[in-house]
Protein backbone atom coordinates (compact mmCIF):
# COMPACT_ATOMS: atom_id res chain seq x y z
CA UNK A 1 0.00 0.00 0.00
CA UNK A 2 1.58 3.62 -0.79
CA UNK A 3 0.20 7.00 1.28
CA UNK A 4 0.69 10.11 0.98
CA UNK A 5 0.80 12.00 4.61
CA UNK A 6 0.45 15.56 3.90
CA UNK A 7 1.36 18.32 6.73
CA UNK A 8 1.14 22.26 6.22
CA UNK A 9 1.21 24.20 9.58
CA UNK A 10 2.33 23.58 12.91
CA UNK A 11 -0.47 22.01 14.77
CA UNK A 12 0.21 19.27 11.87
CA UNK A 13 3.25 18.24 13.23
CA UNK A 14 2.98 16.52 16.26
CA UNK A 15 -0.08 14.79 14.78
CA UNK A 16 2.06 12.88 11.55
CA UNK A 17 5.19 12.41 14.01
CA UNK A 18 3.35 9.32 15.70
CA UNK A 19 1.64 8.08 11.98
CA UNK A 20 4.91 8.18 10.56
CA UNK A 21 6.39 6.34 13.44
CA UNK A 22 3.53 3.70 13.31
CA UNK A 23 4.00 3.13 9.97
CA UNK A 24 7.31 2.11 10.53
CA UNK A 25 6.85 0.17 13.45
CA UNK A 26 4.20 -1.40 11.27
CA UNK A 27 6.78 -2.51 8.25
CA UNK A 28 9.42 -3.56 10.64
CA UNK A 29 6.29 -6.44 11.96
CA UNK A 30 4.91 -7.09 8.55
CA UNK A 31 8.61 -6.82 6.13
CA UNK A 32 7.59 -8.70 3.10
CA UNK A 33 3.59 -8.31 2.07
CA UNK A 34 1.73 -6.24 3.64
CA UNK A 35 4.07 -3.28 4.05
CA UNK A 36 3.01 0.54 3.87
CA UNK A 37 5.19 3.20 1.55
CA UNK A 38 5.02 6.37 2.41
CA UNK A 39 5.45 9.47 1.15
CA UNK A 40 5.42 12.83 3.32
CA UNK A 41 4.51 15.81 1.79
CA UNK A 42 5.36 19.54 3.73
CA UNK A 43 2.61 22.22 2.01
CA UNK A 44 4.73 24.96 3.21
CA UNK A 45 1.75 26.96 4.70
CA UNK A 46 4.17 27.33 7.66
CA UNK A 47 7.88 27.71 6.06
CA UNK A 48 10.27 29.05 9.06
CA UNK A 49 12.68 27.58 12.01
CA UNK A 50 10.50 28.83 14.57
CA UNK A 51 6.96 27.81 12.82
CA UNK A 52 8.46 24.21 11.11
CA UNK A 53 11.72 23.31 10.90
CA UNK A 54 12.09 23.37 14.61
CA UNK A 55 9.01 20.84 15.05
CA UNK A 56 10.68 18.14 12.69
CA UNK A 57 13.93 18.13 14.83
CA UNK A 58 12.31 17.99 17.83
CA UNK A 59 9.61 14.95 16.82
CA UNK A 60 11.94 13.36 14.63
CA UNK A 61 9.75 13.91 12.03
CA UNK A 62 11.93 12.41 8.46
CA UNK A 63 12.61 15.03 5.89
CA UNK A 64 9.57 15.75 3.87
CA UNK A 65 9.89 14.46 0.41
CA UNK A 66 8.27 17.18 -0.93
CA UNK A 67 7.88 20.66 0.25
CA UNK A 68 5.27 22.24 -2.25
CA UNK A 69 6.64 25.67 -0.61
CA UNK A 70 3.10 27.62 -0.75
CA UNK A 71 4.20 29.85 1.79
CA UNK A 72 1.80 32.66 3.40
CA UNK A 73 -1.24 34.33 1.36
CA UNK A 74 -4.62 34.85 1.58
CA UNK A 75 -6.84 32.30 2.32
CA UNK A 76 -7.89 31.79 -1.57
CA UNK A 77 -4.44 31.96 -2.20
CA UNK A 78 -3.23 29.64 0.09
CA UNK A 79 -5.60 26.90 -0.71
CA UNK A 80 -5.25 27.44 -5.06
CA UNK A 81 -1.46 27.42 -4.67
CA UNK A 82 -1.75 24.13 -2.65
CA UNK A 83 -4.34 22.67 -4.73
CA UNK A 84 -1.84 23.26 -8.14
CA UNK A 85 1.18 22.05 -6.92
CA UNK A 86 -0.19 18.94 -4.77
CA UNK A 87 -2.13 17.82 -7.67
CA UNK A 88 1.26 16.95 -9.65
CA UNK A 89 2.50 15.43 -6.81
CA UNK A 90 -0.60 12.64 -6.57
CA UNK A 91 -0.52 12.33 -10.50
CA UNK A 92 3.74 11.29 -10.24
CA UNK A 93 2.47 9.54 -6.92
CA UNK A 94 -0.57 7.22 -7.70
CA UNK A 95 -0.91 6.70 -4.29
CA UNK A 96 -3.61 4.03 -2.88
CA UNK A 97 -4.39 6.74 -0.06
CA UNK A 98 -4.17 10.54 0.81
CA UNK A 99 -4.17 10.99 5.11
CA UNK A 100 -4.78 14.26 5.77
CA UNK A 101 -4.86 15.99 10.03
CA UNK A 102 -6.29 19.05 11.58
CA UNK A 103 -8.13 21.47 10.07
CA UNK A 104 -5.83 24.34 8.59
CA UNK A 105 -5.63 25.34 4.69
CA UNK A 106 -3.47 22.32 3.54
CA UNK A 107 -5.91 20.10 4.99
CA UNK A 108 -8.88 20.79 3.07
CA UNK A 109 -7.09 21.84 -0.18
CA UNK A 110 -4.86 18.76 -0.18
CA UNK A 111 -8.64 16.68 0.37
CA UNK A 112 -10.26 18.19 -2.61
CA UNK A 113 -7.27 17.21 -4.84
CA UNK A 114 -7.11 13.74 -3.78
CA UNK A 115 -10.87 12.98 -3.64
CA UNK A 116 -11.33 14.25 -7.42
CA UNK A 117 -8.75 12.47 -8.66
CA UNK A 118 -10.42 9.55 -7.31
CA UNK A 119 -7.74 8.63 -4.63
CA UNK A 120 -9.05 7.91 -1.36
CA UNK A 121 -8.80 10.00 1.78
CA UNK A 122 -8.51 9.73 4.87
CA UNK A 123 -9.08 12.34 7.90
CA UNK A 124 -7.48 12.20 11.23
CA UNK A 125 -8.89 14.44 14.08
CA UNK A 126 -12.34 14.26 12.05
CA UNK A 127 -15.76 15.55 13.56
CA UNK A 128 -14.95 18.53 15.33
CA UNK A 129 -17.39 20.91 14.92
CA UNK A 130 -17.28 24.80 16.88
CA UNK A 131 -20.92 25.95 15.28
CA UNK A 132 -19.14 29.01 14.54
CA UNK A 133 -18.98 29.03 10.29
CA UNK A 134 -16.59 32.40 10.80
CA UNK A 135 -13.34 30.51 11.90
CA UNK A 136 -11.83 29.08 8.98
CA UNK A 137 -11.28 25.89 9.76
CA UNK A 138 -14.80 24.89 10.53
CA UNK A 139 -15.04 25.49 6.97
CA UNK A 140 -12.10 23.47 6.22
CA UNK A 141 -12.98 20.65 8.50
CA UNK A 142 -16.71 20.90 7.52
CA UNK A 143 -15.62 20.70 3.58
CA UNK A 144 -13.52 17.43 4.64
CA UNK A 145 -15.20 15.32 6.41
CA UNK A 146 -17.93 15.99 3.73
CA UNK A 147 -15.85 14.36 1.04
CA UNK A 148 -13.16 11.89 2.71
CA UNK A 149 -13.68 8.16 2.72
CA UNK A 150 -12.58 7.16 6.23
CA UNK A 151 -12.92 9.23 9.27
CA UNK A 152 -10.61 8.74 12.20
CA UNK A 153 -12.20 10.78 15.24
CA UNK A 154 -10.52 12.05 18.78
CA UNK A 155 -13.87 11.89 20.68
CA UNK A 156 -17.45 10.49 20.92
CA UNK A 157 -19.50 13.79 20.23
CA UNK A 158 -17.29 14.18 16.87
CA UNK A 159 -19.08 10.85 15.82
CA UNK A 160 -21.87 12.11 16.56
CA UNK A 161 -21.22 15.13 14.60
CA UNK A 162 -20.18 12.64 11.34
CA UNK A 163 -23.30 10.76 11.66
CA UNK A 164 -25.57 13.66 12.42
CA UNK A 165 -24.02 14.98 9.12
CA UNK A 166 -25.20 12.19 7.27
CA UNK A 167 -21.44 9.98 7.53
CA UNK A 168 -22.35 6.01 7.39
CA UNK A 169 -21.37 4.78 10.53
CA UNK A 170 -18.86 2.47 8.69
CA UNK A 171 -16.80 5.61 7.65
CA UNK A 172 -16.00 6.58 10.83
CA UNK A 173 -13.59 4.89 13.34
CA UNK A 174 -13.22 6.16 17.20
CA UNK A 175 -9.19 6.21 17.54
CA UNK A 176 -8.21 8.38 20.14
CA UNK A 177 -6.26 11.44 19.95
CA UNK A 178 -2.89 11.37 17.80
CA UNK A 179 -1.21 14.51 19.55
CA UNK A 180 -1.63 12.89 22.62
CA UNK A 181 0.85 9.82 21.80
CA UNK A 182 3.40 12.91 20.75
CA UNK A 183 2.81 14.16 24.28
CA UNK A 184 3.28 11.20 25.89
CA UNK A 185 6.53 10.30 23.82
CA UNK A 186 8.40 13.52 24.30
CA UNK A 187 7.82 13.84 27.60
CA UNK A 188 9.41 10.57 28.22
CA UNK A 189 12.15 12.28 25.97
CA UNK A 190 12.10 15.02 27.59
CA UNK A 191 13.88 14.24 30.65
CA UNK A 192 17.37 13.52 28.38
CA UNK A 193 17.16 16.16 26.77
CA UNK A 194 17.76 19.68 27.71
CA UNK A 195 14.96 21.79 26.36
CA UNK A 196 14.99 25.72 27.22
CA UNK A 197 13.96 26.60 31.18
CA UNK A 198 12.70 29.95 30.88
CA UNK A 199 11.28 30.32 33.94
CA UNK A 200 12.35 28.37 37.14
CA UNK A 201 9.46 25.37 37.84
CA UNK A 202 9.18 26.45 41.26
CA UNK A 203 8.23 30.15 40.84
CA UNK A 204 4.06 30.54 39.66
CA UNK A 205 3.92 31.21 36.06
CA UNK A 206 0.83 31.36 33.67
CA UNK A 207 1.34 31.06 29.86
CA UNK A 208 -0.80 32.63 26.92
CA UNK A 209 -0.95 31.59 23.33
CA UNK A 210 -2.96 33.75 21.01
CA UNK A 211 -3.41 33.83 17.29
CA UNK A 212 -6.69 33.58 15.88
CA UNK A 213 -8.18 36.38 13.43
CA UNK A 214 -11.32 36.74 15.60
CA UNK A 215 -9.07 37.93 18.71
CA UNK A 216 -6.21 39.42 17.11
CA UNK A 217 -7.21 41.64 14.32
CA UNK A 218 -10.17 43.29 16.07
CA UNK A 219 -8.56 45.94 17.78
CA UNK A 220 -11.44 46.50 19.98
CA UNK A 221 -11.43 42.59 21.14
CA UNK A 222 -7.51 42.17 21.22
CA UNK A 223 -7.45 45.20 23.31
CA UNK A 224 -9.93 43.89 25.82
CA UNK A 225 -8.00 40.61 25.89
CA UNK A 226 -4.58 42.23 26.17
CA UNK A 227 -6.22 44.63 29.22
CA UNK A 228 -7.42 41.30 30.91
CA UNK A 229 -4.21 39.87 30.88
CA UNK A 230 -2.48 42.85 32.03
CA UNK A 231 -4.74 42.63 35.17
CA UNK A 232 -3.79 39.18 35.32
CA UNK A 233 -0.38 39.40 35.32
CA UNK A 234 -0.15 41.64 37.92
CA UNK A 235 -1.05 38.05 40.20
CA UNK A 236 0.98 35.71 38.23
CA UNK A 237 3.74 36.38 35.44
CA UNK A 238 2.57 35.86 31.97
CA UNK A 239 4.65 33.54 29.30
CA UNK A 240 3.25 34.80 25.55
CA UNK A 241 5.54 32.72 22.79
CA UNK A 242 3.59 34.96 20.08
CA UNK A 243 2.40 34.13 17.07
CA UNK A 244 4.02 36.31 14.17
CA UNK A 245 0.18 37.46 13.53
CA UNK A 246 0.00 38.30 16.45
CA UNK A 247 3.27 40.54 16.74
CA UNK A 248 2.15 41.89 13.67
CA UNK A 249 -1.28 43.20 14.71
CA UNK A 250 0.03 44.17 18.08
CA UNK A 251 2.37 46.53 16.27
CA UNK A 252 -0.17 47.76 13.89
CA UNK A 253 -2.19 48.78 16.66
CA UNK A 254 0.54 50.27 18.94
CA UNK A 255 -0.78 47.50 21.54
CA UNK A 256 2.86 46.84 22.59
CA UNK A 257 2.75 48.78 25.83
CA UNK A 258 1.95 46.26 28.37
CA UNK A 259 4.38 43.86 26.42
CA UNK A 260 7.72 43.59 27.39
CA UNK A 261 10.41 40.69 26.12
CA UNK A 262 11.40 37.92 28.26
CA UNK A 263 14.83 38.43 29.66
CA UNK A 264 15.93 34.95 30.80
CA UNK A 265 19.06 36.02 32.41
CA UNK A 266 17.42 38.35 34.40
CA UNK A 267 15.70 37.89 38.08
CA UNK A 268 12.39 35.88 37.57
CA UNK A 269 9.78 38.39 36.71
CA UNK A 270 7.15 39.57 39.76
CA UNK A 271 4.79 40.56 37.17
CA UNK A 272 3.62 41.50 33.38
CA UNK A 273 3.10 40.20 30.21
CA UNK A 274 6.58 38.46 28.95
CA UNK A 275 7.14 38.19 25.22
CA UNK A 276 9.22 34.87 23.68
CA UNK A 277 9.49 34.27 20.11
CA UNK A 278 7.49 31.11 19.25
CA UNK A 279 9.00 27.97 20.46
CA UNK A 280 9.80 24.73 19.94
CA UNK A 281 7.50 21.75 20.97
CA UNK A 282 10.10 20.49 23.81
CA UNK A 283 11.09 24.39 24.80
CA UNK A 284 7.15 24.95 24.72
CA UNK A 285 6.18 22.15 26.73
CA UNK A 286 8.87 22.48 29.52
CA UNK A 287 7.61 25.79 29.66
CA UNK A 288 3.50 24.97 30.35
CA UNK A 289 4.08 21.62 31.91
CA UNK A 290 5.46 23.26 34.89
CA UNK A 291 2.45 26.47 34.87
CA UNK A 292 -0.47 27.63 37.19
CA UNK A 293 -2.79 28.24 34.23
CA UNK A 294 -2.86 28.26 30.25
CA UNK A 295 -4.85 30.91 28.70
CA UNK A 296 -5.66 30.17 25.18
CA UNK A 297 -7.27 30.37 22.17
CA UNK A 298 -5.59 27.37 20.38
CA UNK A 299 -7.34 23.69 19.71
CA UNK A 300 -4.68 21.78 20.46
CA UNK A 301 -3.51 23.65 24.13
CA UNK A 302 -6.97 22.29 25.18
CA UNK A 303 -6.66 18.95 24.29
CA UNK A 304 -3.04 18.78 25.63
CA UNK A 305 -3.46 20.65 29.37
CA UNK A 306 -6.66 18.48 29.84
CA UNK A 307 -3.99 15.03 29.06
CA UNK A 308 -1.62 16.74 31.53
CA UNK A 309 -4.24 18.37 34.46
CA UNK A 310 -3.18 22.16 33.85
CA UNK A 311 -6.46 24.14 34.31
CA UNK A 312 -6.77 25.92 30.68
CA UNK A 313 -9.15 29.33 30.57
CA UNK A 314 -10.01 29.32 26.14
CA UNK A 315 -10.30 32.41 25.29
CA UNK A 316 -12.92 31.72 22.96
CA UNK A 317 -17.01 31.78 22.37
CA UNK A 318 -16.77 28.36 21.40
CA UNK A 319 -14.54 25.38 20.79
CA UNK A 320 -14.83 22.43 18.60
CA UNK A 321 -13.14 20.01 21.61
CA UNK A 322 -15.91 20.12 24.01
CA UNK A 323 -14.68 17.05 25.84
CA UNK A 324 -11.68 18.91 27.42
CA UNK A 325 -14.99 20.88 29.12
CA UNK A 326 -17.49 18.51 30.02
CA UNK A 327 -14.00 15.69 31.22
CA UNK A 328 -11.14 17.83 31.02
CA UNK A 329 -9.52 21.10 32.97
CA UNK A 330 -10.91 23.85 30.15
CA UNK A 331 -13.24 26.23 30.97
CA UNK A 332 -14.52 28.40 28.17
CA UNK A 333 -14.21 31.91 29.20
CA UNK A 334 -15.08 33.98 25.99
CA UNK A 335 -13.48 37.24 25.44
CA UNK A 336 -15.05 39.30 27.78
CA UNK A 337 -12.28 40.84 29.84
CA UNK A 338 -13.79 41.01 33.44
CA UNK A 339 -14.58 37.34 32.74
CA UNK A 340 -11.01 36.10 32.05
CA UNK A 341 -10.23 38.01 35.07
CA UNK A 342 -12.57 36.57 37.56
CA UNK A 343 -11.60 33.05 36.34
CA UNK A 344 -8.28 33.50 36.06
CA UNK A 345 -8.15 34.16 39.63
CA UNK A 346 -10.56 31.80 40.58
CA UNK A 347 -8.14 29.38 39.16
CA UNK A 348 -5.34 31.20 40.63
CA UNK A 349 -6.88 30.81 44.35
CA UNK A 350 -6.74 27.02 43.77
CA UNK A 351 -10.71 26.39 42.92
CA UNK A 352 -9.78 25.76 38.99
CA UNK A 353 -10.96 22.96 37.31
CA UNK A 354 -10.15 19.35 37.65
CA UNK A 355 -10.55 17.05 35.49
CA UNK A 356 -9.71 13.57 34.04
CA UNK A 357 -7.99 12.23 30.82
CA UNK A 358 -10.52 11.51 27.93
CA UNK A 359 -11.39 8.15 26.56
CA UNK A 360 -8.51 6.51 24.25
CA UNK A 361 -6.03 9.29 24.71
CA UNK A 362 -3.99 6.50 25.71
CA UNK A 363 -0.56 6.69 23.68
CA UNK A 364 -1.77 4.22 21.52
CA UNK A 365 -4.05 6.64 18.33
CA UNK A 366 -1.84 6.17 15.79
CA UNK A 367 -1.21 2.29 15.67
CA UNK A 368 -4.70 2.15 15.67
CA UNK A 369 -4.92 4.30 12.80
CA UNK A 370 -2.42 2.19 11.01
CA UNK A 371 -3.87 -1.25 11.50
CA UNK A 372 -7.35 0.30 10.19
CA UNK A 373 -5.66 1.21 7.40
CA UNK A 374 -3.95 -1.81 6.41
CA UNK A 375 -7.26 -3.56 7.73
CA UNK A 376 -9.21 -1.33 4.93
CA UNK A 377 -10.14 -3.28 1.40
CA UNK A 378 -8.31 -1.79 -1.80
C1 LIG B 1 -2.67 28.62 10.72
C2 LIG B 1 -3.96 27.81 10.68
C3 LIG B 1 -4.55 27.73 12.08
C4 LIG B 1 -3.54 27.23 13.09
C5 LIG B 1 -2.31 28.11 13.01
C6 LIG B 1 -1.25 27.66 14.00
C7 LIG B 1 -5.39 27.96 8.67
C8 LIG B 1 -6.64 28.53 8.16
N1 LIG B 1 -4.97 28.46 9.84
O1 LIG B 1 -3.01 29.95 11.05
O2 LIG B 1 -5.65 26.85 12.06
O3 LIG B 1 -4.09 27.26 14.39
O4 LIG B 1 -1.80 28.05 11.67
O5 LIG B 1 -0.10 28.39 13.94
O6 LIG B 1 -4.83 27.09 8.05
N2 LIG B 1 4.14 33.35 9.27
C9 LIG B 1 5.48 33.32 9.59
N3 LIG B 1 6.14 32.14 9.48
C10 LIG B 1 5.54 31.01 9.05
C11 LIG B 1 4.17 31.05 8.73
C12 LIG B 1 3.48 32.22 8.86
O7 LIG B 1 6.05 34.32 9.96
O8 LIG B 1 6.21 29.96 8.96
C13 LIG B 1 3.38 34.61 9.41
C14 LIG B 1 3.02 35.25 8.08
O9 LIG B 1 3.15 36.63 8.22
C15 LIG B 1 1.56 34.87 7.89
C16 LIG B 1 1.06 34.80 9.33
O10 LIG B 1 2.17 34.33 10.08
O11 LIG B 1 0.87 35.79 7.12
C17 LIG B 1 -0.11 33.86 9.51
O12 LIG B 1 0.18 32.54 8.97
P1 LIG B 1 -0.97 31.67 8.25
O13 LIG B 1 -0.41 30.37 7.82
O14 LIG B 1 -1.66 32.52 7.26
O15 LIG B 1 -2.05 31.40 9.35
P2 LIG B 1 -1.96 31.14 10.88
O16 LIG B 1 -2.53 32.31 11.57
O17 LIG B 1 -0.58 30.69 11.30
Amino acid sequence: MKIILVVGARPNFMKIAPIVAAIEAWNADNPTTDSIAYHLVHTGQHYDEKMYRSFFRDLEIPHPHVDLEVGSGSHTHQTAQVMLRFEAVCAEQQPDWVLVVGDVNSTMAATLVAVKMGIRVCHVEAGLRSGDRTMPEEINRLVTDAIADLLFTTSRDADENLRREGVPPGNIRFVGNVMIDTLRRQLARLENLSPVTLLPADRPYGVVTLHRPSNVDDRRVFSGILGALAEVSRHLPLVFPIHPRTRKMAGQFGFDGPLVDLDPTAAPPVAGIHLTDPLGYHDFLNLWRHAKLVLTDSGGLQEETTALGIPCLTLRENTERPVTIWEGTNTLVGVDPEAIVREALCALEGRGKAGRVPELWDGKAAGRIVAALAEFPL
